[in-house]
């Protein structure tokens, strides 16, 4: 097992000018965002199933392209390990590199290796297994109808602000037991919001201390008053986690279901407004919806890529030499995608062997797929049923991809539908 303390201190390899990242791509630039599925399938024919790229700053990783290697690398925890200390990257690493909000180390369920880990996700799983579905539906209808009175007499509404992000992170929050609409709810649902994706003029370290305090107050409330909620069931488990793993790992829990949610939503509303094998019947249509979450979740998945995994020692992968400490991206998107899965290149496919989720350890917790799926479906399903002539609001071709390399989901969706007196 491999030693989650005091993993391998950093050596710095592979140096820039590393022969095999002589030829390495950028994981940034508009190729990237707009296109993507075209850029990869550049770098597979150029590279095969695992390509090096370089990082912001020019730091050098690979790219895991191939199903088989990414099902391989993530069901392969001790020699693909969790812990970004491995990292043999770490000397040329500036303090502010953007990405360290997602790779700096964080004593929490995500950096947790081998046993830790199984005692970790065990906790988040259990606590999730609690949560009764169906009352989730109904809140998450209820929350979606709210935000949707805020937005229906205007007859048009730019629903990533106004609706996907709101309802995610309402219905996380939720589920960890907070009420829905007080002030307090309210300001941590902003804070949230700024911790993950802070706007121009934001300052999400000053944001992520009042999560932290939140967090704290709200361990205190559920020991004193426990009740049907994850912070709950998380704290009563027998594992016996402290309140400091207990804060991690619920800010994990939230900041790992939002984005994705609702950008799973944004993008399966983007495909039913702009396919017309949706067209015909999209309002009231449930099978359709269905396919169109499932359809997504292939083609277009939330998580594109995760970072990642760090080789624990020296290994070879996709006929690439990977040393010790090197960074390895999960290309889910890619995998997805790879015309190995696909031989006569079928339309997506209505089963759900895709890597959206992950695979192995580390993936995304039973039965959180599913509970993502309950706020996904609901959400889509209410505004359907709601606005049901609503139409997008531009030219299909003007929406833009967010220019992230992580996320895949839209700047604006915007829409428009005949107003409703209330
Ligand atoms: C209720 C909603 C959700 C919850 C509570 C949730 C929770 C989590 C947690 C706690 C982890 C960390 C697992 C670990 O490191 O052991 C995780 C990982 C992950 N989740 Fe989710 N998630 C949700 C929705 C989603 C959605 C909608 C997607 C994408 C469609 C997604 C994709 C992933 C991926 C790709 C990982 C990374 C797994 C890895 O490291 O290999 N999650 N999720």
């Amino acid at each position: 097992m491999n030693d989650v303390t005091d993993p391998s201190p950093p050596q710095a390899a592979p140096p820039p000018g590393c022969p095999a990242h002589a030829n390495a791509v950028s994981l940034s630039g508009i190729e990237y965002q707009q296109t993507p599925l075209d850029l990869y399938r550049s770098m597979r024919f150029a590279h095969g199933p695992v390509a090096p790229v370089v990082l912001d700053g020019n730091i050098p990783a690979w790219l895991v392209l191939g199903y088989s290697e990414v099902s391989y690398v993530t069901a392969n925890d001790e020699l693909f390990a969790r812990d970004s200390r491995r990292w043999n990257q770490w000397p040329n690493i500036p303090d502010d590199w953007p990405l360290l909000p997602f790779v700096g180390y964080q004593p929490s369920v995500l950096f947790t290796e081998g046993a830790e880990h199984r005692r970790r996700a065990g906790v988040i799983s259990e606590a999730l297994e609690g949560v009764d579905q169906f009352e989730l539906a109904r809140e998450c209808a209820l929350l979606a109808g709210d935000l949707i009175d805020a937005f229906a007499g205007s007859g048009q509404a730019e629903l990533m602000s106004a609706y996907t992000h709101p309802l995610a992170m309402r219905a996380a929050v939720h589920m960890c037991g907070m009420p829905a609409g007080s002030a307090e709810t309210e300001s941590l649902v902003e804070d949230l919001r700024i911790s993950l994706d802070a706007a121009e003029g934001d300052d999400p370290v000053a944001a992520y201390g009042r999560v932290g305090e939140r967090m704290n107050r709200l361990i205190e409330e559920k020991r004193k008053r426990p009740g049907a909620d994850v912070t709950s069931r998380m704290l009563t488990h027998e594992a016996g986690l402290s309140d400091e793993e207990i804060v991690q790992d619920l800010i994990s829990v939230i900041a790992a279901a939002q984005q994705p949610t609702a950008n799973w939503i944004c993008n399966a509303l983007r495909l039913l407004l702009t396919d017309e094998r949706f067209a015909v019947n999209v309002s009231g249509g449930r099978l359709s919806v269905g396919q169109a979450l499932n359809e997504v979740l292939w083609m277009d998945t939330p998580t594109q890529n995760f970072i990642g995994r760090w080789a624990a020692r020296d290994t070879q992968l996709g006929g690439r030499r990977i040393q010790a400490g090197d960074c390895l991206v999960l290309g889910l998107a890619a995998a997805n995608t790879d015309p190995q899965i696909w031989p006569d290149s079928a339309a997506a496919s209505e089963n759900s062997a895709h890597l959206s989720f992950s695979n192995g350890e580390h993936r995304c917790p039973y039965p959180a797929p599913l509970l993502a799926e309950v706020i996904a479906r609901t959400a889509v399903e209410t505004l359907l049923e709601r606005l049901p002539d609503l139409v997008l609001g531009v030219e299909p071709d003007e929406l833009r991809w967010r220019p992230s390399v992580w996320m895949r989901g839209l700047t604006a969706l915007p829409v428009q539908f005949t107003p409703v007196v209330q």
